[in-house]
């Protein structure tokens, strides 16, 4: 998963950070979907990895995800960014979504989305 999340990294658009970042989400039935970060000369419509991955999952028609690598260009670990730890609550299959963080260096973090995003709005948040 690091490998695949670390190879779609090198193909992210992102000419004015320079920060590539790669993901790749294991489906429920057992498919990996990868995305990078995609920036864009308007700074602010810039699209993280993480949520380039889900929203291309979906149109794939993957709903349920149990487990996101995601790999950054840094010495250790990165988080991911609140926007897309929200996000990938809206289709984590159980709370217990792995999240495998990976890095140009040997340190791997292997951490839940419940413990990334405790309480996260969702569906029965709006009644
Ligand atoms: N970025 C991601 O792809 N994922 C994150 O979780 C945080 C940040 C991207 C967005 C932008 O293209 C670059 O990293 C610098 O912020």
């Amino acid at each position: 998963m690091l490998e695949a999340a670390e190879r779609v990294a090198h193909r992210a658009h992102a000419p004015y950070s320079k920060f590539r970042v790669g993901a790749a989400i294991e489906t429920a039935d057992g498919c990996i979907v990868e995305g990078c970060n995609v920036e864009n000369a308007s700074y602010g419509l810039t699209i993280c990895a993480e949520r380039a991955a889900v929203f291309r999952a979906v149109a794939s028609g993957y709903h349920a995800f149990v487990r996101v690598a995601i790999w950054t260009p840094t010495e250790r670990p990165s988080r991911p960014c609140g926007a897309c730890r929200q996000v990938l609550a809206e289709f984590a299959r159980r709370a217990e979504l792995e999240v495998l963080l990976g890095c140009q260096g040997d340190l791997v973090d292997i951490l839940t989305l419940a413990e990334l995003l405790p309480e996260p709005f969702g569906f029965e948040d709006q009644a």
